[in-house]
C-alpha cells in the first residue's frame, strides 16, 4: 500500500488522482484549500512530516487570468510554494509529482517536446515554469508533468470546460470558438493512469503527458458538441473575439517524447477520450436533474 498526499484536494485533477489511488486501496490524503494552504510553509511542513507520504502530487495553483491580476500572488503560490514543497519532499524522502503546464511555448504551430526552449508569454507561464525549475532543483525525486488542456472531473468543477461548452450549446444554436489556438486535450482519467506508469518506471524527469494528437479550440468544441449528441454549429473565429488579459501562446500542443523514450505506450487519441468522458458527464447531468 502506498501513501499518497495531494495538494489542492477537491480540484478537478486532484479528485481524479484521489479516486484512482483510493480505488487501488492506497492511503490517500487530499486536504482542501481551506484545510491546508500550500503557501503556509509551516503548516505544509507539519502536515507532510506527520503523514510521511511516498508520493506528493502538487496540483494547487493560481490560474491564468488570476495570475495576470496578481503577479505577486502568482509567484508566491505557483513558484515559492512549489520550491518549499520540493525542499520538504527532499527532507522526508518523498517523490514529488509537480503538475506543470503546457503553455510554455510560442506561437508556431507544432508539437513541442521537452527539449524545446521555453517562451514564457504570461505571468502564469513564468510562475509555473519557475515553480517547475525550483521544485526539480529542491527535490531529486521530482517528476515534472506537463499535461495538455485538461478536462474531466465533475460538473460541479468550475473549470469543467466540457460541461461549460455543453451548457453553451444548450443555450444557443451557434457557438463561436477560436480557430487559431491549438492544444492537446487531456483527460484527467487517462493522465493519472499514465503518471502512475511513469512512477512505476521510477525515473524522475520532465514529461509531457497528453492524449494523443492536437486540435484547434474550435475543433475541440466541435468534438464536445458531437459527443454530447447535440447539433449546434461551431463557428471557428479569430481569438481576438475573446479578449484576454493574458497573452496566451497560439500553440500548446505537446509531443510526449520522454514518455516514448521510457518505452510507455501513447495515451488514447483525444477524440476517443472526449467521447468516453462525455458519456460519463451526460450520466452525471441526468442523475443530478
Ligand atoms: N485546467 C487545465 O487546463 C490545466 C492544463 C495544464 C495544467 N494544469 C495544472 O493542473 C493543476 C490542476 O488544475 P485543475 O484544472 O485541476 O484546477 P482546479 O480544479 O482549480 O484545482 C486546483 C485546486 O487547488 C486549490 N488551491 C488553490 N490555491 C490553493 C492554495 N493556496 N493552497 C491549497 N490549495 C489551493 C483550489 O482550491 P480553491 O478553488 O478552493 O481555491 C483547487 O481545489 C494546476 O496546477 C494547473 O496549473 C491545468
Amino acid at each position: 500500500m502506498k501513501k499518497i498526499f495531494i495538494t489542492g484536494g477537491g480540484g478537478m485533477l486532484a479528485s481524479e488522482i484521489e479516486r484512482f489511488y483510493a480505488g487501488k486501496g492506497d492511503q490517500v490524503q487530499a486536504p482542501r484549500h481551506k484545510e491546508l494552504d500550500v503557501m503556509d510553509h509551516a503548516a505544509m511542513e507539519s502536515a507532510l512530516t506527520g503523514a510521511r507520504p511516498d508520493y506528493v502530487f502538487h496540483t494547487a495553483a493560481l490560474h491564468v487570468n488570476a495570475c495576470e491580476d496578481d503577479p505577486q500572488l502568482a509567484h508566491k503560490l505557483n513558484t515559492e510554494a512549489s520550491q518549499k514543497l520540493g525542499q520538504i519532499c527532499q527532507s522526508i524522502g518523498a517523490a514529488l509529482i509537480y503538475i506543470s503546464s503546457c503553455g510554455f511555448f510560442g506561437d508556431e504551430k507544432k508539437f513541442y517536446s521537452e527539449a524545446d526552449p521555453v517562451v514564457l508569454k504570461t505571468v502564469y507561464a513564468r510562475s509555473k515554469y519557475e515553480g517547475e525549475v525550483q521544485a526539480r532543483q529542491a527535490c531529486r525525486k521530482t517528476y515534472a508533468i506537463r499535461p495538455g488542456w485538461l478536462f474531466g472531473g465533475s460538473i460541479k468543477h468550475q473549470k469543467n470546460f466540457v460541461y461549460q461548452r455543453y451548457l453553451e450549446a444548450k443555450a444557443k444554436p451557434v457557438i463561436q470558438s477560436a480557430g487559431d489556438k491549438f492544444g492537446s486535450p487531456t483527460y484527467t482519467q487517462d493522465l493519472i493512469v499514465k503518471i502512475d506508469e511513469i512512477l512505476t518506471a521510477g525515473r524522475p524527469d520532465l514529461y509531457h503527458v497528453t492524449n494523443t494528437g492536437g486540435c484547434s479550440r474550435a475543433e475541440y468544441v466541435q468534438k464536445i458538441v458531437a459527443s454530447c449528441r447535440l447539433k449546434n454549429k461551431v463557428e471557428p473565429v479569430d481569438s481576438s473575439h475573446f479578449p484576454r488579459k493574458a497573452n496566451v501562446p497560439d500553440c500548446e500542443m505537446l509531443n510526449n517524447a520522454n514518455l516514448a523514450a521510457l518505452g510507455l505506450t501513447p495515451m488514447p487519441a483525444w477524440e476517443v477520450a472526449i467521447e468516453r468522458y462525455s458519456r460519463i458527464m451526460l450520466k452525471e447531468i441526468e442523475s443530478s436533474s
